[in-house]
């Protein structure tokens, strides 16, 4: 049995081996970005490094990352699927590209993994209108002898990964496959359909940024982002047709087990969705996480309350904590805490038995002397209740009330359009309120935004957060270095010079797609609705025709002749690769 802590021990002393640098272990709350609830990826807290900022470890680095992908949480229960993972990578930033990270990688898996070159096959990127044919990868494959017939061309859909958020470095991957069969031979022809192929890394080669105007440009720093999932690479290695089975879950399901007096071989799916929501739920907790309403508490809440159902499936009451202890054993090196998490978890298991008896009150009192269930009305048990939606039908069916759940569908789906908009806005403008004070620096922090790039002369400047009181508006966005006095006094004359053009400030609602094309700037990692709306400042004697336009859910001025005169008071570093700018209007 080839155990986590082995894979990761390897993988690291392989590529410290090769002059690189072991980076620790981030939170899984993001610290750069303010607009992604979870660390997702490896590359995740490298991002300023990735477009330019010197890291303090040099260029080549190693690590191995807890990551969040809540993305398809309905999809747990099936024997691949996880929420909480691990994800090894190694990253050159603009030092090695292709080739040597092609060389590492096989050299990783043949010589210190000891796969059989036979068992291996690769796909790079077919190229297309945005980037070419990656001819430069499939000959670093075949220079190590990965014959052409186990070299698949596949198009962006398969072959391409990034930016994280709207925009940033992205580029074309190479994914490396394995042959899980041991009793047959790998065909010689490799076929990415064939399911029997196992993706186990991906080297994401990184000559890209993504822009406002969704165009891929040239990047001036090429990076390699690699990321290898521990939890699929240890089952394959191991020859495991279910990831539960390897080192990382089976003292999990073991204890669910124990705990049930039920068998795993006939609870598959709901062992496997309490050990992964539980395993979530304590780093989680452990990065400074509580239960809540909004944003990265409501996603823990959602965790705990799933685990918390399926538990009630297999005849578990006040489970959840006990869950808990293999997951610090097996995570040793984490050094979780331990206490606050079993306290957490015991508080919200205990929350959400309250609020489930009084949801079957409320169910009760819905259903008297009728026979049917709206979808306002199982929406409300839902939302404000927690309950699930199988548990709302099984009410029904006990009750011989009638339920069409296609009903409850289009109620959810309204309130996530709703929410998202919300949720767009919030970080789009960063308003405190709408008075006449606040509408004007916010549309002053859309001049502020535009004259950064025209200004420092780089296109790839967006908006990484931004805070309006009536007194200052206060405006983050993504930047290497200190500005000097010198820039900050060009930008303040741009701006005034907009405002003294008096310029026409247009509102005007379109889809999504059409906006980012039309140019409108979009903050970094943002999530907008489907349908935006863009406020544009016309100025005809540029040849865009704008001084600004970007996707933004208003206020503001209907004239920039209403701001008055901007002056910068301030400007500073917000964080890693994030400066920030305070500024006025007299
Ligand atoms: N960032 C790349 C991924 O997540 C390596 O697959």
């Amino acid at each position: 049995m080839v155990t986590r802590n082995e894979l990761i021990k390897k993988y690291i002393e392989f590529f410290e081996s090769k002059n690189h640098k072991f980076i620790p272990n981030e939170s899984l709350i993001p610290k750069n970005d303010p607009t992604v609830l979870f660390t997702t990826a490896g590359m995740q807290p490298l991002v300023p490094f990735l477009i330019g900022q010197k890291h303090p470890m040099g260029k080549r680095l190693v690590g191995v990352q807890k990551c969040i992908r809540t993305g398809d949480i309905d999809e747990v229960g099936d024997s691949f699927h996880h929420t909480f993972f691990e994800m090894l990578g190694n990253w050159s930033l603009g030092d090695y590209f292709k080739k040597e990270s092609i060389g590492y990688s096989f050299e990783f898996l043949t010589k210190i993994l000891k796969i059989s070159k036979e068992q291996l096959a690769v796909s790079v990127f077919a190229g297309d209108a945005d980037a070419k044919k990656d001819n430069d990868s499939a000959q670093a494959w075949k220079e190590l002898g990965v014959p052409e017939k186990r070299i698949a061309f596949l198009p962006k859909k398969n072959n391409w990964w990034g930016p994280a958020g709207l925009t940033g470095p992205c580029g074309p991957d190479t994914e490396i496959f394995y042959w899980k069969l041991k009793n047959k031979k790998a065909p010689e022809k490799f076929d990415p359909h064939d399911e029997n192929w196992i993706e186990i890394w991906n080297n994401v080669l990184m000559e890209y940024t993504k822009n406002q105007d969704g165009k891929y440009i040239e990047a001036s720093q090429k990076n390699i982002d690699t990321g290898m999932g521990v939890e699929r690479t240890v089952a394959v290695l191991n020859n495991l047709e279910d990831n539960y089975l390897a080192d990382m879950w089976k003292p999990i399901i073991t204890k669910v087990e124990e705990i049930s007096g039920k068998k795993y071989s006939e609870n598959k799916k709901e062992m496997r969705i309490i050990a992964d929501h539980v395993k979530a739920a304590c780093f989680i907790i452990s990065d400074g996480v509580i239960p809540g309403n909004s944003e990265h508490g409501y996603v823990l809440r959602r965790l705990i309350r799933r685990a918390v159902r399926y538990g009630k499936i297999i005849g578990l009451e006040n489970f959840t904590p006990k869950i808990s202890e293999p997951v610090f054993e097996i995570y040793r090196d984490y050094n979780l805490n331990k206490i606050r998490v079993i306290d957490e978890l015991q508080k919200e298991e205990e929350n959400f038995n309250r609020t489930l008896k009084k949801g079957l009150n409320i169910f009760r009192s819905l259903i008297s002397n009728k026979k049917e269930l709206s979808g306002k009305e199982s929406f409300l048990l839902y939302q404000s209740y927690g309950f699930p939606i199988e548990m709302i039908e099984e009410e029904c069916f006990n009750n011989k009330i009638k339920f069409d759940k296609n009903n409850f569908k289009k109620e959810l789906k309204n309130h996530q359009e709703l929410s998202k908009t919300a949720a767009a806005g919030k970080f789009k403008s960063g308003l405190i309120d709408n008075s006449v004070e606040t509408t004007r620096l916010h549309t002053a922090t859309h001049l502020l935004n535009e004259g950064l790039r025209v200004i420092l002369k780089d296109s790839s400047i967006s908006q990484k957060g931004s805070n309006i009181t009536p007194e200052r508006l206060r405006f983050d966005f993504n930047f290497p270095r200190k500005l000097t006095d010198a820039e900050l006094k060009k930008i303040e004359e741009w701006v005034n010079d907009k405002i003294k053009e008096n310029l026409q400030v247009v509102r005007e609602e379109m889809p999504l797609e059409k906006a980012l094309k039309s140019g409108a700037a979009a903050e970094f990692g943002a999530k907008y609705p489907s349908s935006v709306s863009v406020y544009t400042i016309l100025d005809k004697k540029t040849p865009k025709g704008f001084a600004s336009k970007e996707i933004c859910t208003g206020p503001h001025v209907k004239k920039t002749g209403e701001l008055g005169k901007f002056k910068i008071i301030k400007e500073e570093s917000s964080s890693l690769g994030v400066r920030r700018i305070k500024a006025t209007l007299e």
